[in-house]
């Protein structure tokens, strides 16, 4: 919740709240990964859900301190490589769309754009954002 509070815009609305991490964790097929920096405090996490062949990257998160040195990416390619020893061939996303650096970063780690949802995710103004559904296939990592 440390690496929650502090990697997301509070305009946009995307941090969970501890009951709902919480709930999610316990939820069978729910898998998550923590990075910590040398002093052992959290910086990072992903959050991930199976459904049947596919998996979903619900949450990704690198505090602003720990950003831009290869964490995420690490991240990304350790939650895709636990997806594909969960049996899953696919492991999908949504990203807001103007979330440039998370579709850059999921651009580089082999996401491709499969779709468009229009005011998927609502702002803390009311202004709504569209999402970006993403999809990489797993089958390269064998
Ligand atoms: C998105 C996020 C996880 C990236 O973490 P990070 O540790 O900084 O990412 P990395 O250093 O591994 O970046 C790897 C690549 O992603 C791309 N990238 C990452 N952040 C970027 C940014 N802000 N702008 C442009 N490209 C970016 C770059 O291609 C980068 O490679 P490069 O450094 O060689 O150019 C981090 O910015 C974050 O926590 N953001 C807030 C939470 C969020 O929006 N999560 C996604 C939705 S759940």
């Amino acid at each position: 919740m440390t690496v929650m509070r502090a990697g997301f815009d509070p305009q946009f609305g995307e941090a969970w709240s501890a009951a709902q991490l919480s709930g999610t964790l316990g939820m069978a097929g729910s898998f998550a990964r923590q990075a910590l920096a040398a002093d052992d405090a959290a910086c990072g996490f992903t959050l991930c859900r199976s459904a049947g062949p596919e998996v979903e990257l619900l949450l990704i998160a690198v505090t602003p301190a720990a950003r831009g040195r290869g964490l995420g990416l690490l991240l990304l390619e350790a939650a895709c490589k636990d997806a594909l020893q969960r049996g899953a061939s696919d492991l999908f996303l949504e990203v807001r769309e103007n979330n440039l650096g998370a579709r850059a970063l999921y651009r580089k780690a082999g996401f491709r754009d499969v779709g468009r949802r229009a005011d998927y995710y609502a702002g803390s103004s009311g202004r709504r954002f569209a999402a970006i559904t993403m999809r990489r296939h797993l089958g390269d990592l064998l």
